[in-house]
């Protein structure tokens, strides 16, 4: 018997960043937005715990135990004591190491996965703390649709979207590490005073909204700077999506996948097509949002 989870990719909409806690972590406010790019996670009983992955990044993906699919089985076996024998299939097609909570979504969707498989009747409540544990932005790829993240990003508050929200993604030719892009944000920070992240009221009401342009007015992400620092060249990707005439552009997340908010569809295709043709990107995606989280189809 197999069962197949279907989880989205995200881009934050806002990301405003804390002072580095004592824990190491940041408190943030996240603003999450469900975006269609999926991963499909499939489960099968096997022989013992493995980890497969097909697609073009699928290189790229660990395949031991460090992937964020074999701990969701590896945590929820323990919890309700049994093995973990479970072959977890990833078809990829969130980009790796992109800022986008692709392995995130592999560990919601395995999560998932492996609890309808085993049949362990955990609550809602119980996966939303299981995922918690294995990641900040695990919570999110579980619930979907929009939410405020806070906490250091897995406290989440759904949100109200009024509206669909059409984006184009630039994938870089490397990935960056999301440890490594907070500790460039500490370096850059020292010696500043932090304010404490806060979500934005007018990003917000936005979302509420559905208001293409007073979104593109207020997105923001204070791990920008950050990421450009160690990855300048995707300032020529930020500057080639705007000139093809984005709304707004932002590094999703910790990087390196810049996000472009596009008016609507026929909009996004001119400027993936844009970007495509300016040669400051490896590859070009468009999707829309917001999605529903990890379902099982
Ligand atoms: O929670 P997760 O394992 O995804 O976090 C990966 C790394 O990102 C952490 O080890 C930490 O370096 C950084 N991080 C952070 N503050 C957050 C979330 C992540 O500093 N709120």
């Amino acid at each position: 018997m197999s069962v197949t989870v279907r989880v989205p990719a995200k881009v934050n909409v806002q990301l405003a960043v804390g002072a580095a806690r004592p824990d190491g972590y940041h408190d943030l406010a996240n603003v999450f937005l469900a975006v269609g790019l999926h991963d499909e996670i499939t489960v099968t009983a096997a022989e013992e715990l493995r980890v497969t992955c097909a697609g073009p990044d699928a290189g790229q993906v660990p395949l031991d135990r460090t992937n964020l699919a074999a701990r969701a089985a590896l945590v929820l076996a323990e919890r309700y004591g049994r093995a973990p024998d479970v072959h977890i299939h990833i078809a990829k097609d969130i980009p790796v190491a992109g800022g986008m909570a692709g392995g995130s979504a592999d560990g919601a969707g395995a999560l998932l996965g492996c609890d309808a498989l085993w049949g362990t009747g955990a609550s809602r409540g119980e996966l939303l703390d299981i995922c918690a544990e294995l990641g900040s932005d695990v919570p999110f790829s579980l619930v979907g649709g929009a939410a405020l993240g806070t906490g250091r990003g897995e406290r989440l508050t759904e949100l109200e979207v009024g509206g669909s929200f059409h984006w184009v993604f630039a994938m870089a030719a490397r990935g960056l590490s999301t440890p490594a892009v907070f500790r460039e944000f500490d370096r850059l920070a020292k010696g500043r005073e932090i304010p404490g992240p806060v979500a934005s009221r007018d990003l917000l009401d936005a979302l509420a909204k559905g208001d293409v342009d007073a979104l593109a007015a207020t997105v923001s992400n204070d791990l920008q700077p950050a990421a450009l620092s160690l990855f300048p060249e995707l300032a020529d990707t930020l500057a080639a999506g705007r000139a093809a005439g984005a709304l707004a552009s932002l590094v999703s997340g910790s990087g390196p996948t810049i996000a472009f908010l596009a008016g609507d569809a026929e909009a996004a295709e001119g400027i993936a097509g844009a970007l495509r043709a300016s040669g400051t990107c490896r590859t070009v995606r468009t999707a829309a949002g917001p999605v529903p989280g990890a379902t099982v189809v």
